[in-house]
């Protein structure tokens, strides 16, 4: 047991998709978790767990940073606002002014994969620019960067679920010949509390991603397959994605626009691991994806999928 298990771990975000399965996972492995909620009567947490409530919008939160040595950022604003890059900014700026007073030694953020730096969508510049707030504070960041998190309840993950289960003809934009690299939700949370441990990955940024390398229209059509024993047929149209309808696709799956639009603007950018040394520090048996695809389809626990 290293010294890090000593010190209580803090996670902003415990109530996020990501947060509601680190949360366990951390406790499973020794550590004292507190969780940072805006709202203690929307969180019902695991047992052990120290629950704080506070708001990184309103800098009512720099109690929930005492005894902490290390801290989870996994804070995302999109299903909050449409002007997500503003608040996101504000929240990272709050945090790390908080962060570097308090005793904390390591952050660890979990970011968005995408190699075009010139090219990228607004969701993925808002995301990079928090990582390169993060890194202001006095502590160690550790940044993990992840496409498609496959697991229920993730907001890319379910746009792609609805329209393969649901239809069997899409209408789709160039954009759905794009190349992915989706990560299984245990994969990426095996990331996230394994790099504690290794102080290799200290104060670096890291690519995470499963085994396969697919295109949005090969996830749709295992979707499809998985679900509904039919493949999808996909006709596309030659438009560039952002100028696709994020309200049509929203009222198709049910995902509020303002998590649609943004991941749409997206789409035609590949999304894959170009650096892979996180996989010999922190070494993860990786899921497949039809693997964790039929996780997600079988088990009706969401802490599960
Ligand atoms: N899901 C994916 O496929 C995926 C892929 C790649 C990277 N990531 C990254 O993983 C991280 C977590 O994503 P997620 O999918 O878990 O997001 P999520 O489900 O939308 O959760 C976001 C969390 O942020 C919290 N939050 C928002 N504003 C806050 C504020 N002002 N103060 C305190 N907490 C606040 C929310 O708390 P409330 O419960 O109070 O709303 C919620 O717990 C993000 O950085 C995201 O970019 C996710």
């Amino acid at each position: 047991m290293s010294a890090w298990l000593e010190y209580a771990r803090a996670s902003h975000g415990a109530t996020g998709f990501v947060g509601s399965r680190l949360v366990p996972a951390l406790l499973d492995d020794g550590h004292d978790v507190v969780a940072l909620v805006r709202d203690r009567h929307r969180y019902d947490p695991p047992a052990g767990v120290t629950v704080m409530q506070g708001d990184l919008l309103d800098e009512n939160f720099e109690h929930a940073l005492s005894d902490v040595a290390a801290a989870y950022y996994l804070v995302h604003s999109m299903r909050d606002s449409s002007s997500f890059a503003e608040r996101d900014r504000s929240a990272a700026r709050n945090f790390v002014r908080a962060a570097s007073e308090s005793d904390i030694e390591r952050v660890v953020y979990l970011s968005g994969l995408g190699s075009n730096e010139s090219r990228l969508s607004n969701h993925l510049r808002s995301r990079r620019e928090v990582e390169r707030i993060l890194k202001r504070g006095t502590y160690d960041l550790t940044t993990l960067r992840a496409a498609i998190i496959v697991g229920n309840g993730s907001a890319g993950y379910e746009i792609l679920r609805q329209l393969g289960e649901r239809y069997p003809v899409l209408i789709a934009p160039k954009g759905i010949d794009t190349r992915c690299q989706p990560i299984a939700v245990d994969d990426a949370i095996e990331y996230l509390t394994g790099v504690l441990s290794v102080p290799e990955t200290a104060d670096d940024t890291f690519e995470i991603g499963g085994p396969d390398v697919l295109t949005y229209r090969e996830i749709l059509i295992r979707i499809g397959r998985a679900t509904q024993h039919r493949a999808p047929i996909i006709v596309t149209l030659p438009v560039d994605s952002a100028l696709f309808s994020g309200r049509s696709v929203a009222l198709l799956t049910g995902v509020s626009h303002r998590i649609v639009t943004p991941l749409l603007d997206g789409l035609d950018d590949p999304v894959v691991v170009t650096d892979t040394r996180i996989q010999s520090l922190v070494p993860i048996d990786r899921t497949p994806f039809t693997m964790a695809l039929e996780r997600t389809i079988h088990s009706d626990d969401p802490q599960n999928q």
